[in-house]
């Protein structure tokens, strides 16, 4: 038996937002029957925001409680900010769901992301990787693609072929597909080990004035803009210590913001292993 959340079981329950949008601005799905999981989802999108959302899936309580939660994280959110958001941040907005249930976090992400490429006609970029790599299926078994193994372990830190497995269900029926996804991990850690190294190391005093501009020039102006502001409260090693203020701070998406955008800004800027906490007032 599972261990979930009580976040999980709510969702579960009482799922938010279950449906369909006739006039939808845009549509995008997920898996599929044959692999026992599949989700649809239905946005409306205006003046560049996110209006209201609604899903179909027939899954599991993980896919249910993922789809419910996601629906609930986009909807009053600017487009340039749900394009950032990433699996881990819905199963961390759901307190966690068990590894072997982390491939239906995944499943709504690219649910959302099918439903925004087709929004801007496929001109909307989410990762670095081509387009040929992207499109090359893996895992014949569950139809997985490359570009979605890359994104599950880039998002998510997955070191293993169970991992991948976990995420994405790539190879957890044949098995014939674990080779190759043990290469393309071994790839893709051999490119951020690379990375990594041409990177000058910051001192914990650099890395703390560097935090503080970040956050006072490029994070603070873009919350005012929205009526609310971020106040910086400590530092410890990698970790960032913050308030949110204003309608920051009562907003029903606050871990979204904290996540997909302070949070991943530090990281883009910084250190991709920063952290960011919310001290809640
Ligand atoms: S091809 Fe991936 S499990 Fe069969």
């Amino acid at each position: 038996m599972w261990d979930y959340t009580e976040e999980v079981l709510d969702h579960y329950r009482n799922p938010r937002n279950v449906g369909k949008i006739d006039d939808a601005d845009a549509v995008g799905e997920a898996g599929s029957l044959a692999c026992g999981d599949a989700l649809k989802i239905y946005l409306k999108i205006k003046d560049g925001v996110v209006v209201d959302a609604k899903f179909q899936t027939f899954g599991c309580g993980s896919a249910v409680a993922s789809s419910s939660m996601m629906t609930e994280m986009i909807i009053g959110k600017p487009v340039e900010e749900v394009k950032k958001l990433t699996n881990k941040d819905i199963a961390d907005a759901l307190g966690g769901l068990p590894p072997e249930k982390m491939h239906c976090s995944v499943m709504g992400h690219e649910a959302l992301e099918d439903a925004l490429k087709n929004y801007y006609n496929d001109e909307i970029t989410f990762s670095d990787i081509n387009s040929d790599s992207a499109s090359k299926v893996v895992c014949t078994c569950f139809n997985v693609t490359e570009k979605q193994i890359i994104d599950a372990i880039r998002d998510n830190n997955l070191k293993t072929v169970e991992d991948v497995t976990n995420y994405t269900k790539a190879g957890g029926a044949c098995g014939r597909c674990k080779g190759t996804i043990q290469n393309i991990i071994d790839t893709y850690l051999n490119k951020e080990d690379s990375q990594k190294a041409e990177k000058p190391k910051l001192s914990s005093a650099q890395k703390i004035i560097k935090i503080n501009k970040v956050i006072e020039n490029q994070i603070a102006p873009e919350l005012q803009k929205d009526g609310g502001d971020i106040e910086l409260v400590d530092i410890d090693e990698n970790k960032v210590y913050v308030k949110l203020h204003g309608r920051c701070s009562q907003c029903r998406n606050s871990v979204l913001t904290l996540k997909a955008f302070v949070e991943q800004t530090l990281k883009d800027a910084i250190d991709k292993d920063i952290e960011v906490i919310n001290i809640e007032q």
